[in-house]
């Protein structure tokens, strides 16, 4: 079995459906541009169904980006799979996506049908959509509360009416690494090469990325997620994150991606530009955080070796560079180095007590100090710049 995983992004389907992630058509193409850019396998641009401008903007990406892989999403009815082929028509590399819930819940809840009949509108969904293209995606919804044999039936009957991948969907978030991987490794072993088996998880219990990484040493080689991490609910399975982890433990994960890791920061920030919010602050790979270093004994270890706090350099994810906050945990190390980087010099012992002295009793009282805040301390003290300040920090 192949070691490569296809990284295949939802950010503007599943990612766009959640609550103030909605993208018009130049933000789709926006957010487009930079997954192609970073080397994603397969975008999944819209559900074309769910409205006029979700169907122009999986249209406009496919104009747009005719080297790329473009999915659009689409219930197994025939309505749906007909618009989603209208929406990829003419593109090179079209991959109808087409999805069924099987579990016993949304089989009596929202349908009100049973397995056979599941099982037979799959089955139908996925050769309706051979007859348009021929790279099917057919999704379980809602699979990890399927009922396995039935899981199974149905993802071999829709690999042998054509699909190419089966999507074994996470749909709610349940699952732990253990529980997820033993699930995949059933489904490979029932597809028995048939298919490629995708993983599609969200982070209800925190554990979208622990699951979708713990399915792949049971077989799975495609893994459905989303730029910051956005997505319904909790979010889906974080993209970056997913990267960072092939790329830092090739040790214990040896998989690789096609993906530029160096471009993982920009297309977050591309993301943050066109929806409501950005990721958290301490968000893994591209929060604000990620590379920040304020306590003393971490900012002193980091200036003595980067090594000491940093798994990964921030570079090779795009982040322009670590910061050192200071703030009320900050030592005189780093004190003293942002001192000379404003362009007061090297200050000797008595003179570096008296500036950290002054600086804990105003970091006392202020969450976090700006570069202003030290020059105007130094200032205040009697300091006067010897040098050009290095750029500042922010
Ligand atoms: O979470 C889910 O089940 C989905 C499917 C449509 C793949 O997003
Ligand atoms: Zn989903």
């Amino acid at each position: 079995m192949t070691d490569q995983v296809h990284i295949f992004d939802t950010t503007l389907r599943d990612g766009e459906q959640s609550p103030g992630c909605s993208m018009t058509t130049p933000e789709k193409l926006r957010v487009a541009r930079a997954l192609v850019e970073m080397g994603a396998d397969i975008i999944e641009a819209g559900f074309p169904i769910a409205s006029e401008g979700d169907f122009q903007a999986v249209r406009a990406v496919c104009r747009e980006f005719p080297s790329a892989r473009v999915a659009a999403l689409a219930r197994a009815v025939p309505i749906d799979i007909d618009r989603a082929a209208a929406s990829l028509d003419g593109h090179p590399a079209p991959r109808i996506h087409c999805f069924i819930a099987t579990s016993e819940i949304h089989l009596r809840y929202k349908f009100n049908k049973g397995q056979d009949q599941i099982l037979d509108e799959a089955v139908a969904a996925v050769e309706q959509a051979r007859r348009f293209v021929d790279d099917v995606e057919f999704s379980a919804e809602d699979a990890t509360r399927t009922d396995m044999d039935y899981l199974c039936r149905v993802c071999v009957a829709a690999a042998d009416a054509g699909a190419s991948v089966v999507n074994i969907p996470d749909t709610v978030g349940f699952m732990t690494p253990d529980d997820y991987a033993e699930r995949i490794g059933q489904v490979v072993g029932a597809l028995d090469g048939r298919a490629e088996v995708s993983v599609h998880t969200h982070d209800d219990l925190g554990l979208a990325v622990a699951n979708a990484i713990a399915s792949l040493s049971a077989g799975a080689r495609q893994i459905e997620c989303a730029l910051n991490g956005i997505g319904e609910r909790a979010g889906n399975c974080s993209l970056e994150e997913v990267v960072a982890i092939m790329m830092v433990r090739p040790d214990r994960v040896p998989f690789h991606c096609g993906i530029d890791a160096e471009k993982l920061y920009g297309a977050s920030r591309i993301l943050t530009e066109c929806i409501t919010f950005g990721p958290q602050p301490n968000k893994a790979i591209v929060g604000r955080n990620a590379f920040a270093h304020e306590a003393g004994i971490h900012q002193d270890g980091y200036l003595k070796h980067h090594t000491t706090y940093e798994i990964m350099t921030p570079q090779s994810v795009g982040v322009p560079s670590s910061q050192l906050v200071l703030g009320k945990h900050s030592g005189r190390h780093a004190l003293h180095q942002r001192v000379e980087d404003l362009g007061y010099g090297s200050l000797d012992r008595r003179e570096i007590r008296t500036v950290y002295r002054a600086f804990t009793a105003l970091a006392d009282t202020r969450k976090g100090l700006t570069d202003q805040d030290i020059v105007r301390l130094l200032e205040d003290l009697g300091f006067r710049t010897v040098g050009t300040p290095v750029a500042a920090q922010a």
